[in-house]
């Protein structure tokens, strides 16, 4: 997501910003205030930078308390930018489904706005026919009830791959949200390519390498960015962040080309037709999809995929270690239905307290606190205020899932209050939208939430987890750092142990 934070001084070129924004000051003031009549309430603004300044470096706090003073609808100022944020269940129905189709579209972030993403691009096309096709195809690959059947068999030997490695392990302080990563990251790799990329024995991933590229792509993506404020600027990209969200997508790319060339070369042998199962490539390929295109699809699944997984594992993880009794009882849980050594998929329906402990952990850190940027594209009314044609919409789903208006306790992890409780994440409570819900609600949600069941319950059957040097869990540190996604500011380092019952005979 593209973040709004106020730009901080090492950012920035400060006289250079000086001298332009004086020179463009009487044209943004005119950008202010044309046709900008019955907005939503604003907190008041300075001139040119608007409410820039109010914003700071954890936006989903900022803009929470902005919202508590000046009400579930309101909007920001930042530059010429205007933002629209819903902080309200009522408000989040009215952006996601009253008026879904005006605020289906997209605002894209200027790292992003490039030649060679935007023809391509799923996550952020307005819903148009590319956007269309894409849902299509991925929804038939591997999103459907049947795909997700069919890669069981990956994941589960991508678990069982990773306990094994732990349990080399047992003993050392391990960052294990690094080891989700790379499960997750080959999990998906295997779906679309047939294939690991990363390697969970390669620790020192080697700079420059695959996952330091993605991450550097997500970097570029959540920095502040000036020419998001000030999109006359745009062209000149006064920080370098079109440009090395550019070469890290290139490199990112270079990590799969000889795959597909390799699949193309292979495309009609006998071979061919007797796969078993077919990756996404292998289909892409069948539909004659070209190679920009793979590459983008590939990268945005990537990306869509599992730093959410990965985040919403290592926040359990945290919240259960702090939270004991939550942890025993989720250990009994698993203790009771599971009889075997692994986990398979089949037995993670008779974990309703798992699921349980997933939903707490979502609605107290769900990945991207304001959903993805939407955009209004008609000038629309919403709540008796007007929001003008280009505004860009957040709903604050942070906030949301915190207001203790609506949650009993909000701010502690108690998974049972959804036990036996309606409220579910699938786009119909709008008090709790992780996946987000309308017509840009997650496509990956049935199978994000597979991985993450299974890494989840395997971690608890298998594992007993330590903190290093006996720390006192109960002061594990729960900062969070705003970014493409909102990770833990501290990994959780943990020691892992074997636990008996789980031991091969
Ligand atoms: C715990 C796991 C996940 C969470 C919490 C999550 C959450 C979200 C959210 C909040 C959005 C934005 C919705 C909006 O803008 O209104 C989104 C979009 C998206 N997600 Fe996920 N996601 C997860 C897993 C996945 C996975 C596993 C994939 C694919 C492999 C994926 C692919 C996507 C894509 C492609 C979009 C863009 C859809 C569009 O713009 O039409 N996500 N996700
Ligand atoms: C869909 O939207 C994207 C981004 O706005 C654009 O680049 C692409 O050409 C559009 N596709 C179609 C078929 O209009």
């Amino acid at each position: 997501m593209d973040i709004m934070a106020f730009p901080r001084e090492n950012d920035m070129l400060p006289q250079l910003f000086l001298l332009l924004t004086v020179f463009f000051l009487l044209l943004v003031k005119f950008t202010f205030s044309k046709n900008l009549k019955n907005l939503p309430p604003t907190p008041p603004t300075w001139s040119i930078i608007g409410n820039l300044h109010q914003i700071g470096e954890k936006p989903h706090i900022s803009i929470t308390n902005l919202a508590n003073e000046y009400g579930p609808l309101i909007s920001l100022h930042l530059g010429s930018q205007l933002l629209v944020v819903a902080s309200s269940p009522e408000a989040a129905m009215e952006i996601l489904k009253t008026h879904d189709r005006i605020f289906s579209a997209r605002l894209v972030p200027s790292a992003y706005r490039q030649s060679s993403i935007l023809p391509y691009t799923l996550v952020w096309s307005d819903c148009n026919q590319t956007w269309r096709t894409l849902r299509a195809i991925c929804r038939t690959e591997i999103f459907s009830v049947k795909a997700i059947e069919i890669h069981s068999r990956v994941r589960e030997e991508k678990v069982s791959y990773m306990l094994d490695f732990l349990r080399s392990k047992e003993g050392e302080v391990l960052n294990i949200a690094e080891v989700v990563f790379t499960t997750s990251f080959n999990i998906l790799s295997c779906i679309i390519f047939s294939k690991d990329l990363l390697d969970l024995k390669d620790e020192h991933h080697t700079r420059g390498g695959l996952k330091d590229s993605i991450e550097k792509v997500m970097e570029y993506g959540g920095k502040p960015d000036f020419s998001n404020f000030f999109p006359m600027f745009r062209i000149l990209d006064l920080q370098g962040i079109r440009k090395g969200s550019h070469k890290n997508i290139k490199r990112v790319f270079s990590f799969w080309k000889e795959i597909i060339k390799e699949t193309r070369s292979q495309m009609g042998s006998s071979a061919w037709t007797s796969k078993q199962t077919k990756s996404l490539l292998d289909r892409l390929l069948e539909e004659g999809v070209s190679d920009n295109q793979i590459n983008q699809l590939a990268l945005e699944l990537f990306i869509g995929g599992t730093d959410t997984t990965t985040s919403t594992v290592g926040w359990a993880i945290a919240e259960l270690l702090r939270n004991k009794e939550a942890l025993s009882k989720l250990e009994r849980e698993v203790k009771k239905e599971i009889n075997s050594d692994k986990i398979t998929e089949s037995q993670l329906s008779e974990l309703p307290y798992l699921q349980a402990c997933i939903k707490e952990t979502l609605r107290l850190h769900p990945t991207t606190p304001f959903l993805l940027p939407h955009q209004a594209q008609e000038t629309c009314e919403v709540m008796g205020y007007t929001i003008p044609k280009g505004a860009e919409i957040f709903v604050n789903i942070w906030a949301i899932s915190r207001d203790p208006k609506i949650w009993d306790d909000p701010l502690s992890f108690r998974p049972e209050r959804f036990l036996g409780s309606k409220v579910d994440f699938r786009g119909h409570n709008f008090e709790f939208t992780p996946f987000g819900a309308g017509r840009r609600m997650c496509p990956g949600l049935s199978l994000g939430l597979r991985s993450v069941e299974l890494l989840l319950a395997s971690l608890v059957h298998g594992l007993e987890w330590v903190l290093p040097d006996d720390d006192d869990p109960s002061k594990l540190d729960m900062d969070d750092k705003f970014g493409v996604t909102l990770q833990k500011e501290k990994p959780v380092k943990l020691i892992c142990k074997l636990k008996k019952e789980s031991l091969v005979a």
